[in-house]
């Protein structure tokens, strides 16, 4: 419901309007003023939240990545992190943990969020120069560690942190 308030008689049934919310309203204990978004929001707030949920865009599902992602992540990959990490990914190379395998799986697969995975290495990686490419080259990267690990491509990966909080760890 959008009600407009022209002329005289819009700009009254505004004041009362805002009166009758709480805005206008002397504060009944004479002592402090209560702040005005305590009441004048009141009303609406239910049916904004109720709005929200129906609008409720993004579901979890299952992550994928494109080829031509985990092709150039490959390439980074070669590069910037394989002196530590190992060219199958075994890690073992001055003190790179390994990026394939069990204790990597358990850390970062199964009902997690891709954002978890995204985040540390576009944070922490590489260690000389954390977060020195832009987060599509951090999504190749993790593109190739997903191809890496057994997960099928599909549509491509996001490179934004929220779009990938819905984006689960399953295979
Ligand atoms: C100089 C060696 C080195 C390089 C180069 C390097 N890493 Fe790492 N990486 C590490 C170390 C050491 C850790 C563990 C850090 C810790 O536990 O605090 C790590 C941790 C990680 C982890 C988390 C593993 C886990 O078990 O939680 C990921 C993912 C990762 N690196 C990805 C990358 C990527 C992608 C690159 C290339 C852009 C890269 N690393 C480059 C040394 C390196």
């Amino acid at each position: 419901m959008r009600r407009t308030f022209s002329g005289p008689a819009g700009r009254l049934a505004l004041i009362s309007g805002l009166a009758a919310a709480g805005w206008l309203a002397p504060s009944a204990s004479g002592g402090e003023t209560h702040a005005p978004l305590d009441h004048g929001y009141s009303a609406a707030g239910p049916d904004l939240i109720h709005l929200a949920q129906a609008d409720a865009g993004p579901v979890e599902r299952p992550v994928s990545y494109s080829m031509d992602q985990a092709d150039r992540g490959e390439d980074r990959y070669a590069t910037d992190c394989e002196e530590c990490h190992g060219d199958d990914l075994r890690g073992g190379l001055n003190g790179g943990p390994p990026l394939r395998g069990l204790a990597f799986e358990e850390k970062y697969t199964g009902d997690l969020p891709a954002s978890l995975l995204f985040s540390y290495m576009s944070s922490e990686m590489p260690p000389n120069a954390p977060g020195r490419y832009p987060p599509t080259t951090y999504a190749d990267l993790t593109a190739y560690v997903l191809k890496r690990n057994g997960f099928q491509p599909g549509a491509p990966l996001p490179a934004d942190l929220d779009a990938l909080g819905y984006l689960i760890m399953e295979k």
